[in-house]
């Protein structure tokens, strides 16, 4: 195949090399809406909108790269959540997958609590008006200062990681009098489905206090004698974008295997156990995420019905999903830059972001997908890596894709579904920028983290 018959690269599935990818789609102007927030379409101009605004217009008034968040679908998830579980059970929304004080008044709006794990987070929400006891704090290496914070502030929750620090929240809880609300953490032992990275609940990694050896036992044993605790539950979080259900059925059979031996050593039964978060989402047409109500639906019965034969009251449940309920809501928009096939292989379409908007593809290996959508095109499909500006090859946002064969330069594409860990984890690599955030809502878009500029990064900067 020479390159001056394809001067954009290989195109037929008959040449392509290795790779995640299927075939090329049927319809490459097709918008799967698995993937992509609820109110995306493409207009009949061919221009691809969002809450009823062109992407053009969007990058005109807000630059590129810029994430865009559907806020309708974020509040209509975050409902779902709600709803799928109930007035028994409570869904803490996990503000590691994104959080801005904007998003906090969503949550506290659509009725849902916080989950946050540092600092930072909890001083986001508090200062956005998240009533503390709808707040539940994690973290497996908490600070005495977070510690007192946390409870000066009357976090509904601690979560407690380890041994030491059941003693510390106690003694800070005790010198501040107060007596703080709790749960333990336990790793159950189970291989969830997933990357390594984001696996937590097999035994050999860093969270919570293991089952294996009663060490959750004797955990609960010492929780229970100190008087700046007061335990309410288990929890258990077992790891990230997972898909079988099979794993949190487990979970929850060991969980409530635990609360039966507490019963039985103690004559107590905790009333709460949360299961986390983790549920998976659609980043590309081959992924199949469960609906929460589906969701719900097992956890609950398989909950109630170990329950029921440990003779046990039926404990409040509650789950923690993030990246389920932000991932899909976002998109990132990118403008084109330069375009490099290389023969027998694929074309390197360079955009004006990269590693330091989105981590994940470089650091789990993630797919993702990818769609021109400044304007149609019936050109034919070339085989894609979309890179970004940074200096590493291995900055890839989009790993094996296709858009059309006549991409230029100045085009507008976008990866769908990084609402969830792109801009929480964006970083300044090579002093770049980190993009806005934008809220696009029923035909008005507004910036709910503003771009960082040069004096920002000129700020940290001391001498
Ligand atoms: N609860 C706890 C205790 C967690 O540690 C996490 C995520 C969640 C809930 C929310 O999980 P989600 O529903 O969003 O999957 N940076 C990785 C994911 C790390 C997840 C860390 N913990 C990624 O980009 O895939």
């Amino acid at each position: 195949m020479s390159r001056s018959a394809h001067p954009a690269g290989p195109r037929h599935a008959d040449v392509l090399p290795e790779g995640h990818y299927s075939a090329p789609p049927a319809d490459l102007n097709a918008l799967d809406p698995k993937v992509w927030a609820h109110t995306v379409t493409r207009d009949q101009d061919g221009v691809v909108s969002v809450g009823g605004i062109e992407v053009t217009r969007l990058a005109e008034e807000f630059g590129t790269p810029a994430y865009f968040v559907d806020e309708a679908d974020f509040r209509a998830r975050a409902r779902a959540w709600r709803t799928a579980f109930g007035h028994d059970a409570d869904v803490f929304y996990a503000g590691k997958a994104f959080l801005s004080r904007a998003v906090v008044r969503w949550l506290h709006e659509e009725g849902l609590n916080l989950d946050v794990c540092s600092g930072g987070e909890l001083a986001t929400a508090l200062s956005a008006g998240m009533p503390a006891d709808r707040i539940a704090f994690h973290g497996n290496n908490k600070s005495a200062q977070e510690i007192e914070r946390a409870i000066e502030a009357g976090v509904g929750r601690i979560v407690l990681d380890s041994f030491q620090e059941i003693v510390r929240v106690a003694h800070i809880a005790s010198s501040l009098g107060k007596r703080q609300r709790v749960q333990i953490r336990v790793t159950v032992g189970v291989e969830a489905h997933t990357h390594e990275f984001i696996a937590t609940a097999h035994e050999d990694q860093k969270f919570g206090i293991p089952l294996a050896g009663g060490q959750a036992a004797e955990a609960v044993r010492r929780a229970l004698q100190l008087d700046g605790l007061e335990l309410i539950g288990i929890h258990s979080h077992i790891g990230s974008q997972i898909f079988d259900m099979s794993g949190f059925e487990v979970a929850a059979h060991r969980v409530v295997g635990l609360l039966k031996d507490i019963r039985d050593e103690h004559g107590v039964e905790l009333p709460e156990i949360d299961l986390g978060g983790g549920l998976g989402i659609a980043y590309t047409s081959d992924d199949d995420p469960r609906d929460p109500h589906e969701i719900a639906k097992a956890l609950t019965e398989i909950v109630t019905r170990e329950c029921e034969s440990a003779k046990l009251r039926t404990p409040r449940i509650s789950v923690e999903p993030g990246r389920a309920i932000v991932g899909p809501t976002a998109f990132t928009l990118y403008e084109v830059g330069t375009i490099k096939p290389l023969d027998a292989l694929r074309t390197y379409v360079s955009v004006d972001g990269g590693m330091s908007d989105n981590i994940r593809t470089a650091l789990y290996d993630a797919e993702y997908s990818v769609s021109l959508v400044s304007r149609t095109s019936d050109a034919e499909p070339m085989l894609v890596r979309v890179v970004g500006k940074h200096c590493e090859s291995g900055d890839i946002v989009v790993k094996d894709a296709f858009l059309p064969a006549d991409l230029a330069p100045g085009d507008l594409i976008a990866v769908p579904a990084t609402g969830a860990y792109c801009r929480s984890m964006a970083s300044n690599y090579n002093h770049v920028l980190r993009p806005p955030v934008v809220a696009v809502n029923d035909g008005e878009a507004r910036v709910i983290v503003r771009r960082e500029t040069e004096e920002d990064l000129l700020r940290l900067d001391v001498g």
